[in-house]
């Protein structure tokens, strides 16, 4: 069998700060306990987002320098357009500076007032650009997603199903494209598997309706693929990736998380006449075909990222560290949604500390410890972010769940990080039945959780 270690070794350092009790006490007051509006600086291990916070290989940085910079047909974007083409099999690849800029570009050319997108969950920018094209995103997650203890391995399926009756229903013509989340991030980073795709395939090509992948975390959804779908024992994760993606008609990816890089992204499609309206849009908004937003070391990086990242030596270890973490986590007396996936491990807030109610926001409490107590930064995913309260603080509407996420860059954190992790949610978890929660002093009315400023209770 293979080694298990880390399939890479560091050339290159960046220090983090280590800061004390007091500092990170001044800090959060500073910032009104709202942990977005730390400077990274404060932080010590920011588990914030596992999007454009990857470390690049020597050999991404080599692609970066030979970069060809010229405004249009540069060499850095046919070997761009090449990569992707052989990966997914789309014949037009547009490059966009985000994720979200392919949600937008693609949305606004498809959607319309009182169309429908259908999908297991979209990702919170890629409902808010169906939204703002007029149209409505409905999410049909599978039903074992309700359960965050059941370990089933797909628990990012799509309700097959629902999926159909909708299709099939009184909605049915009005379904403008059907979209697969992989890996299912909104639904706890859980995988998709490659029955549940082909199944959701067959029924968008029965109905005429258009199959697009979210395929940010494609990769992993793969290699968690090769784990646990039988059919795909023997299969690599590339080969996996290959035929999923050759069961959409197109996709929509944020190569900021499975590309490896900083900044970048791209839409994937074979219509060539919605290629060409994306095109407009793209020139008009993002810049020229053949660069969308990007520099050419940029497109360079993402084609050299986008061959690493199925490396079953990198997968493996990605796997195998988010296992470590999560066994740390499990230890420390501290329940996760399960099972865990690769890019985030999800804390269970609202179990840990059940005196504290929703509207007071256990999450928020968690992550607001996990900073004082060890310099970590982590995001709420509970009533702070999805709850509502009237003007008096009292509940109007609470989150399913109240949850944490420990979202894990690519190739950063050591084991030995992730251990503080562990330490620091130990000590949290002694003294669980103290920690208090938090009100909201000052909000905005939308996206509340990234401005507001709170008060402890
Ligand atoms: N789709 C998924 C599944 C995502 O997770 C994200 C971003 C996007 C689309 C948008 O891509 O950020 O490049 O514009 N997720 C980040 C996160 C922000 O922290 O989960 P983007």
């Amino acid at each position: 069998a293979a080694v298990s270690v880390e399939p890479y070794r560091i050339k290159v350092v960046e220090p983090i700060p280590l800061t004390t009790r007091e500092q990170r006490e001044a800090a959060v007051r500073r910032v009104h306990y709202n942990l977005f509006d730390l400077r990274a600086e404060e932080v010590t291990i920011d588990l914030l987002t596992d999007s454009g916070t990857g470390a690049l290989s020597a050999a991404q940085l080599a692609a970066g320098m030979a970069g060809d910079e010229s405004y249009s047909g540069s060499r850095s974007f046919y070997r761009f357009h090449e990569t992707i083409t052989e990966l997914t099999g789309y014949q037009h690849v547009l490059p966009v500076h985000q994720g979200r800029a392919a949600e937008r570009v693609l949305f606004s050319t498809l959607l319309e007032p009182g169309r429908i997108v259908l999908s297991n969950t979209h990702f919170d920018t890629t409902r808010a650009n169906v939204e703002l094209s007029g149209a409505e995103a409905r999410d049909l997650p599978c039903p074992e997603a309700r359960n965050l203890d059941s370990t089933e391995p797909f628990k990012g399926n799509i309700d097959l199903e629902e999926l159909s009756r909708t299709l099939s229903g009184p909605d049915g013509s009005r379904v403008a494209v059907v979209v697969m989340t992989i890996t299912n991030n909104g639904g706890g980073g859980q995988p998709v598997s490659m029955d549940n795709l082909k199944r959701t395939a067959a029924l968008c090509k029965q109905h005429g309706v258009p199959l697009f992948l979210d395929a940010a975390r494609f990769a992993e959804n793969a290699w968690l693929v090769t784990r646990h779908e039988a059919a795909y024992r023997n299969h690599t994760p590339r080969q996996v990736a290959e035929e999923a993606f050759r069961l959409a008609d197109g996709c929509m990816m944020s190569a900021k998380k499975d590309g490896i890089v900083h900044i970048g992204g791209f839409i994937g499609l074979n219509d060539p006449e919605l290629a060409q309206r994306c095109e407009l849009l793209l020139i008009a908004t993002e810049g020229f075909a053949t660069y969308g937003g990007l520099a050419g070391r940029d497109l360079d990086m993402i084609a050299q990222g986008l061959t690493e990242v199925t490396d079953p030596g990198y997968l493996a270890e990605r796997a195998d560290i988010a296992s470590h973490l999560a066994e740390r986590v499990r230890a420390a007396g501290v329940d996760i949604l399960e099972p865990p996936g690769l890019h985030a491990l999800y804390l269970n807030a609202g179990r840990l500390f059940p005196h504290i109610p929703a509207h007071h926001y256990p999450g928020h409490a968690l992550a607001c410890q996990l900073y004082l107590e060890g310099g970590i930064r982590s995001a709420e995913l509970g009533s702070l972010y999805m709850g509502e309260e009237d003007e008096h603080g009292n509940p109007v509407k609470a989150a399913p769940y109240e949850l944490v996420r420990l979202a894990l860059p690519r190739r950063v954190y050591t084991r030995s990080h992730y251990d503080h992790v562990g330490e620091t949610l130990e000590k949290i978890v002694k003294r669980a039945e103290s920690v208090r929660g938090y009100r909201i002093v000052e909000q905005s009315p939308i996206l509340r959780h990234f401005r507001a400023k709170l008060q402890p209770v």
